[in-house]
C-alpha cells in the first residue's frame, strides 16, 4: 500500500499538464466529453482542449490558469461555476451572448456541475 501511495505521488509530480485525473475531476472530464449532455450539446462540442483552437466558444486549454483573473474579486472556481450556470453573467470578450445553454443547472445534477468544475480547475495547471 505503502508503495501505492509513493507510486501516486511520483506520477502526479511529474506528469506536467498530462497527468491523468482522478477522483470527482475524472468524472467532471468524462461529462466535459459527451457529445450530448443531457438535452443539449455537450461542452466539447463548443470547447477544445486544445490551445487557441476555437469552435463556437473559446478554448478551454488554460482555463483552470485564466479564471482566477477574468472577473477581479472572483475566485477560479467561482467564475467557472458561475460561467457554467450563468454563461450571460460574463460574456467573454470576442464571443457572442447566448450562445451557450443557460440552462445547465437543469440539465445537470449540482455533484454533476461540482464534477465538471473540478476537471476544468486542472486545466492548464502544472500538476
Ligand atoms: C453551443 C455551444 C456551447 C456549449 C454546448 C457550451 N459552451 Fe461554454 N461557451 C460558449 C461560448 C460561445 C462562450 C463564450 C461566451 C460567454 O462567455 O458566454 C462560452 C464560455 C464558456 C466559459 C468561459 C470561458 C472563458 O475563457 O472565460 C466556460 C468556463 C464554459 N463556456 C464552459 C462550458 C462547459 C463546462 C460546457 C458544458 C457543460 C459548455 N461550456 C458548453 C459556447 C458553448
Amino acid at each position: 500500500m505503502k508503495r501505492l501511495v509513493a507510486l501516486v505521488l511520483i506520477v502526479s509530480a511529474c506528469g506536467g499538464g498530462s497527468a491523468p485525473v482522478t477522483g470527482l475531476a475524472a468524472d467532471g472530464q468524462a461529462l466535459f466529453d459527451q457529445r450530448v449532455l443531457g438535452e443539449n450539446a455537450g461542452c466539447v462540442t463548443c470547447h477544445s482542449l486544445r490551445p487557441d483552437v476555437v469552435l463556437v466558444g473559446p478554448s478551454l486549454a488554460r482555463i483552470g490558469v485564466d479564471a482566477a483573473s477574468r472577473e477581479p474579486g472572483v475566485p477560479a472556481d467561482d467564475y467557472i461555476r458561475r460561467s457554467i450556470t450563468n454563461p450571460d453573467g460574463y460574456v467573454l470578450s470576442g464571443f457572442d451572448a447566448g450562445r451557450m445553454p443557460q440552462d445547465w443547472a437543469e440539465q445537470l445534477t449540482p455533484t454533476e456541475i461540482d464534477a465538471i468544475v473540478e476537471f476544468l480547475l486542472t486545466l492548464g495547471v502544472d500538476r
